[in-house]
């Protein structure tokens, strides 16, 4: 069969357009072809992997075989162009749009506050789009499965399930609790409702005013497509790229021909294998043969033994062929495919289950692969096609390990799997521990199947499977074979455990460390097994549970009312513009960055040679380019003779397209001479005495003669490791240098476009009065795009300058998170004396946080830490200090909360110490320690407790506490192998920057003559908001309607010298600049509203003009005169405080370490909230993202100080079914603030804090264990409360039975830098 050199013509549809590409190349994904090919930019770039559902799309094809049209999310990122021949793509562009029609789903995100930065919301749109095209009336279980696989730093997922949950069955409004009602209305009388006793709160979007869905109105499936389906091209298509050749048989025949051709060349399924190993593995795969033309590969066919699926089915579609199977046997018949359908729930996301086909799947044999360990207990067999004939292989573990004599030939294809029935008397189960439940990579999981000697409890057969604990899944076929003939009883269990332990061997030094957890999992799987089949047996299954403003106020005064985020319609339908966004401009060039693999070395050479050659390469910036400062002596934009960690950035490549700076990255060559000493870890960093910074130190009281009068006196260590931001929207920048005056425009994502400028015109030598820095959007920042976008803007910037080019500048995911660096991981030591009632009489904290290898914000990190670390608590003697640790890892920076979650964790934790030593709950201990009346901090800051007070009991009231605790209790004694806990924390959180210069804003409003008004201000748009309360305020102070107002951009050609939109300031100091500008305004026409009262805005603005008042004005705010003098230890350093409380209710399984979140209530003090909406978005989006750092997000570094985890496949955040099956928050009624606009209050970062109510749940479910256990000594707290963390605490005869590897002996995989 002949296989032409020229392209044939791809032809697919983009939103009911067709699209010929003459010359498809196939390493071009969907995603890059849409946003650069056809513009089509609401699709989003976040990670590239698959991971994160930013750029999901609909595609729509005829199924071969039933010939119905099948709508299926994907993520366009792994979707290779060439796939797509004969499919329909539907991208959020042509869902709807603000400029036609919008869509329902699209209408109903945004007005339910579903969307904050907007950058997660176009995949969020299109997941829930095409669900409803399947499904008009969706469960809720299917929302959440389509949704599964689309992450959000921001929201906190409650208002997204709100949104799509109007679309369920029998919906009313969100449905919080299934009770068919909003939880926004419920009254009064409901204790757990969101706007309870709130004057603010009552209702967050009104529901009436939705439109409703209407499935005709929907982009019909082409009708060109549906006749090239009716007479299907039996054709070979063949599409040559620069270095791949895609080759698409439309035959059978012709497939295997091909493949006998082509034995090297692997068929091209989903691409979730492939895909990610050519990117990130580099490999390469000239030809690559696809057979999704192939019908024969689709067959499903049903026996009376078993079912036959053919290998392209995808995984969903394998889903729904096992239910459908499981719905028309009897259960004894399908153990094999219920355990199977258990595992497919949990493996990945609805988007890729929708690729990823069974065959692919198999054939990758991933060591963690999900399904194969069941396959091979269940006794599949592997149908297999070649042009010599067909044969059958067992999916055996030989197989799995990829020996020779068990596998495929090169020429042979896989044709079906053959999944036998299992039989009466038969048990199969699966096991999968993740760190979260779903979309994320399983640590260990296990297929297991026993078949008993017909009526008896005796082992005819036993086969037990692992993933997660070799190169390969491994079968544990010895120890079966040696338990045969045993009966199912508690002395085979124990010495199954034994033999399971012997057989599955894991070495210290195993890739992916966790050694320890996966060793207890190896076992605990099994018990978990063995209690199941011993219920089984007994026929007593029970299954594990699935997881208002003042009345007064004028009706245009938007004020205090939930008006959506302004950007909100435009996030649903991807016309918001952020900054990769922008279309390309001309002669643009495109950087790549080269970074250190060394953690502290001399750079002895840097040979550019190779990459310079590589076509499309046009330069290689290097610091002798920079003409002006090359950063500062200690922390250099590029790298100069040294480098100081792995991630450190030397020098930059410049080319045509990203694809080829990116290739040509790979061909610098850099020779290193090491350094002395390396160091990573806290603990190492003390030992030499490496610290970026003088201790900071407060103290009160007298307390070493303290510690001499408390009945006792108890010490502890915390380990909190640290975060990383994880916006959506990775850096970037665009720098357009201009023709005239060295003047250069940046478009660039940052928290401080004023910094970028300054830093850009120090490294260039240029005036700051030649660089504008425009900030659109910023698809989220959380500390993370304060200080570093200078570094990337600035070095785009030289290459600008020396080239003479634009250039674009976007980071990968994996680089971004390499580079980056986030929250300080902390090691705290506490010493506390207290007395037998549980006074604490004197504290003594240290705490020492891993700054990496430059200053960056630690110093004010540390002295932030140390100022919030008393928290709620007032204690005579006090002694806090803290220290920043200088070591080779990417420098640290400031996250969300600035040092006070990690800080206060440790307070915390002694709260808990004291409590388990006097033996009374630990809210005993927090309510007796508690700030009560007026009094003055530890640094003497005068201030009023009573909102913190009321916060708390208003906590306790509305989760029922101490009820929860008690039936917490019950439920403890019941359960040996699950245990409850309860938490619940009190917080005060000082708000604003410790610096007076940072208590100022200015803002700029121009009227124009038509009447419509121009707002601009020194704040950025990172999704919290700003610009939608600014607006507000403007409307409010001009009393006109928002519909007048327009906020553009945030320009430093607009207003100069502004101040990093963070510290949770933003919104008051911005809102008082605007006010006064307004104000200024308001005042200069005030004469003409005067002569003519009934006159209209537009009237007055005509008048105003005529009468030559000038229409423009700047408004300044001199905010609040922060001091602090750490000498003495005192000072006034935060302008106000925030109150809150949480209470939180988990449950674990203690054999794995597993939680589920059972129920969170948060109260907080936003004073008079200016727009409840935003505010509450804003603190369980904080809440979500701290639960996040206590409990799942890990970062993994190798012991050469490698970052493992970049990308959300190693690092995970929390994901919609991460949020508590119970979610209430609620504001206090008013209190004032004279301080803020309007009384309000800043809550940007204080939920995030509130998260460790979760941890401390874990904790106390953690010691109820123990404490059953008899285990008396005290656990060492570590935070993220993994899985891995619960299961190893909850001691037992498992984790004793595991052995243990002298830690002297081997090199671990991963070290702990806390
Ligand atoms: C974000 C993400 C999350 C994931 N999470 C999980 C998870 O939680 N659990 C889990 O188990 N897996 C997970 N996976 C892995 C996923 O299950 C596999 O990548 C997928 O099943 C591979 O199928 P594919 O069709 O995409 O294979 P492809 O990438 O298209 O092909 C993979 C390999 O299979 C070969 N192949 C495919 N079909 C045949 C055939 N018929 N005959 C012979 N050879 C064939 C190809 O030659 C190729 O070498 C995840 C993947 C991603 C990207
Ligand atoms: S960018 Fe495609 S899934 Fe993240
Ligand atoms: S709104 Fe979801 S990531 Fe920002």
């Amino acid at each position: 069969m002949p296989c032409p050199s020229r392209s044939d013509e791809l032809v697919f549809f983009v939103n009911g357009r067709k699209v010929i590409e003459r010359n498809a190349d196939p390493e071009v994904t969907l995603l890059s072809f849409l946003r650069k090919n056809l513009r089509l930019t609401g699709t989003k770039y976040a990670c590239g992997r698959g991971g994160c559902g930013a750029c999901t799309v609909m595609v729509s094809k005829r199924d071969p075989t039933s010939q119905e049209i099948r709508h299926f999310s994907v993520t366009a990122c792994l979707v290779p162009i060439c796939s797509l021949y004969g499919a329909a793509v539907t991208t959020v562009e042509g869902v709807g749009s603000m400029k036609t029609r919008l869509h329902p789903v699209q209408e109903r995100i945004a007005k339910s506050h579903g969307t904050q930065c907007g950058f997660c919301t176009p995949g969020m749109v299109m997941s829930m789009y095409t669900l409803l095209r399947n499904h008009p009336q969706p469960s809720e279980e299917q929302l959440l499965e389509a949704l599964g696989g689309n992450l959000c730093r921001c929201t906190g997922y409650r208002p997204i399930l709100a949104s799509g949950k109007t679309f369920c069955l029998e919906s009313n409004g969100c449905q919080q609790k299934g009770t068919g009602k909003c939880c926004l209305d419920l009254g009064e009388n409901d204790s757990s409702s969101l706007g309870r006793k709130s004057d603010i709160c009552t209702e967050l979007f009104v529901k009436e005013e939705f439109q409703p869905l209407d499935p005709t109105q929907e982009l019909i499936f082409p009708p060109e497509l549906l006749r090239m389906t009716e007479n299907p091209e039996k054709r070979t298509l063949t599409f040559h790229g620069e270095r791949v050749t895609w080759i698409s048989p439309g035959t059978f025949k012709d497939l295997l021909e091909l493949k006998a051709k082509h034995p090297e060349a692997p068929l091209i399924l989903g691409n979730t294998s492939l895909g990610p190993a050519m990117r990130s593995k580099g490999c390469l795969y000239p030809i690559l043969l696809s057979p999704a033309r192939i019908s024969e590969l689709n067959v499903v066919s049903k026996t009376n033994d078993g079912l036959t699926i053919g290998a392209g089915c995808s995984l969903a579609q394998v889903k729904d062929i096992l239910a459908e199977r499981v719905s028309e046997l009897p259960e004894e018949k399908t153990q094999t495919y219920r355990a199977l359908l258990k595992h497919l729930k949990s493996l990945a996301s609805q988007q890729i289950r929708n690729m990823a086909s069974l065959g692919g799947h198999i054939i990758s044999r991933h060591s963690y692969s999900d399904l194969n360990p069941i396959l091979a207990v269940g006794n599949a067999t592997l149908n297999l096609t070649s042009e010599e004939g067909t044969r059958r292989i067992p999916l055996s573990e030989h197989f799995l390990a990829g020996l020779a004599s068990a596998d495929l030939k090169p020429e042979e294809i896989l044709e079906s799997v053959y999944i036998p029935h299992s039989q009466k008397w038969e048990f199969v189960s699966a096991f999968r521990q993740a760190q979260c439940q779903q979309n994320a990579l399983p640590d260990v999981n296990a297929g297991m199947r026993v078949l008993f000697k017909e009526g008896t409890d005796i082992i005819e057969d036993l086969s037990i499977t692992y993933g997660g604990v070799g190169a390969a899944t491994v079968s544990a076929h010895k120890s079966c074979q040696q338990l045969l003939g045993r009966q199912w009883d508690e002395l085979m269990l124990d010495e199954a455990c034994r033999r399971l332990l012997d057989e599955v061997s894991l070495p210290g030094w195993a890739p992916g460390g966790r050694v320890e957890f996966k060793r207890t999992l190896v076992v605990s799987f099994f018990f978990k097994f063995y209690l199941q089949v011993l219920q089984e047996l007994k026929k007593l299954i029970k299954p594990f549970p699935v997881p208002s403003v003042d009345s007064h106020q004028p009706l245009q005064d938007p004020v205090g009312r939930p008006v959506m985020h302004l950007s909100g319609l435009k996030h649903a339908t991807g016309e918001a513009e952020f900054c990769d966004d922008i279309p390309m401009v001309d002669k643009e060039l495109c950087m790549a960055l080269v970074t250190s693999t060394r953690a502290y070395a001399k750079i002895i050479s840097v040979d550019l040679s190779e990459a310079l050659e590589i076509p499309g390469v046009v330069d290689v910036i290097t610091a002798k380019d920079i003409p002006g400062i090359n950063g500062t002596k200690d922390d250099k934009l590029l790298a100069v003779d040294e480098v100081l960690c792995v991630g450190q950035i030397i020098c930059a490549v410049v080319a045509e397209t990203d694809v080829q700076a990116k290739r040509a990255i790979e061909k610098i060559k850099i020779t290193y001479e090491e350094l002395e000493p390396i160091i990573f870890t806290i603990e190492d960093a003390i030992k030499h005495n490496s610290f970026l910074c003088p201790e900071k130190k407060l103290e009160q009281g007298n307390i070493e003669e303290a510690f001499e009068k408390v009945d006792q006196i108890v010490e502890g260590e915390v380990h909190v490791g640290g975060q990383e931001h994880f916006y959506m929207e990775t850096q970037r920048v665009l720098v357009i240098p201009k023709t005239e005056d060295k003047e250069l425009d940046i478009y660039v994502s940052t928290q401080d476009p004023a910094h970028v400028q300054k830093t850009v015109s120090s490294t260039l030598n240029i005036p700051i009065n030649r660089i504008t820095c425009h900030v659109k959007r910023v698809g989220g920042g959380f500390g993370g795009k304060i200080g570093r976008p200078a570094v990337f803007g600035a070095i785009a910037a030289v290459g600008a300058l020396k080239t003479g080019h634009p250039i674009r500048l976007v980071l990968d995911r994996e680089d971004d998170m390499l580079i980056t660096g986030g929250r300080h991981p902390l090691f705290g030591k506490y010493k506390v004396g207290f007395m037998n009632n549980g006074r604490i009489k004197a504290l003594d904290i240290e705490c020492f946080i891993n700054g990496g290898c430059t200053l960056d914000d630690s110093e004010l990190v540390t002295e932030f830490l140390i100022l919030k670390l008393e928290n709620a608590y007032k204690i005579r003697n006090l002694r806090f200090r803290g220290r920043a640790c200088l070591t080779n890892l990417p420098s640290n920076t400031a996250f969300r909360g600035f040092g006070f979650p990690q800080g206060t964790l440790v307070t915390e934790s002694c709260i808990t110490a004291v409590a388990a030593k006097c033996g009374l709950p630990p809210e005993k201990i927090r309510e007796k320690n508690m700030y009560r009346t007026v009094d003055k901090t530890i640094y003497k800051q005068a201030f009023n407790p009573e909102s913190l007070i009321r916060c708390w009991n208003e906590c306790l009231d509305v989760s029922s506490f101490h009820n929860r605790r008690k039936q917490a209790e019950e439920f403890n004694k019941k359960n040996y192998w699950k245990k409850r806990g309860v938490a619940v924390i009190p917080m005060k959180f000082s708000v604003g920057f410790a610096a007076t210069s940072y208590h100022q804003a200015a803002a700029l409003v121009h009227i124009y003559t038509d009447g419509s008004v121009l707002v601009t201000h020194g704040g950025n748009e990172l999704g919290q908001g700003i610009h939608t309360k600014m607006l507000q305020v403007a409307s409010r102070e001009l009393k006109i309607p928002m519909s007048h107002l327009h906020i553009c951009e945030t320009s430093t050609a607009m207003v100069p010298n502004t101040i990093a939109t963070a510290a949770s300031v933003g919104a008051d100091i911005n809102g008082k600049a605007v006010q006064n500008a307004c104000q200024i305004l308001l005042k200069r026409l005030e004469p003409i509203i005067k002569k003519n009262p009934e006159g209209t805005w537009e009237e007055w603005i005509e008048a105003a003009f005529e009468q030559r008042i000038s229409l423009s004005a700047t408004g300044y705010f001199r905010g609040y005169k922060a001091f602090m003098d750490w000498e003495k230890g005192e000072g006034d350093p935060f302008p106000y405080y925030v109150y809150g409380a949480a209470c939180s209710e988990v449950e674990i399984d203690c054999l794995t370490g597993a939680h589920k979140k059972i129920r969170t209530d948060i109260v907080m003090d936003a004073c008079c909230s200016l727009n409840p909406a935003i505010d509450i978005g804003q603190i369980e989006g904080a809440f979500i993202q701290g639960m996040g750092l206590y409990t799942t997000e890990e970062l993994k570094y190798s012991p050469e100080g490698v970052l493992y985890s970049r990308g959300p496949d190693e690092y995970k955040i929390p994901t919609i079914s991460d949020v508590p099956e119970e979610f209430n928050v609620s504001l206090l009624p008013s209190s004032q603030t004279p301080l803020t606009i309007y009384s309000s209050k800043g809550l940007g970062e204080s939920g995030m804090f509130l998260g460790s109510s979760v941890f401390f749940a874990i904790t106390d479910a953690v010691a109820a264990a123990r404490k059953e256990r008899d285990i008396a000594e005290d656990f060492t707290v570590k935070s993220p409360a993994t899985p891995e963390w619960v299961r190893m605490a909850c001691a037992d005869r498992f984790t004793e039975m595991i052995p243990r590897d002298d830690p002297k002996t081997f090199k671990p995989w991963s070290i702990t830098v806390a």
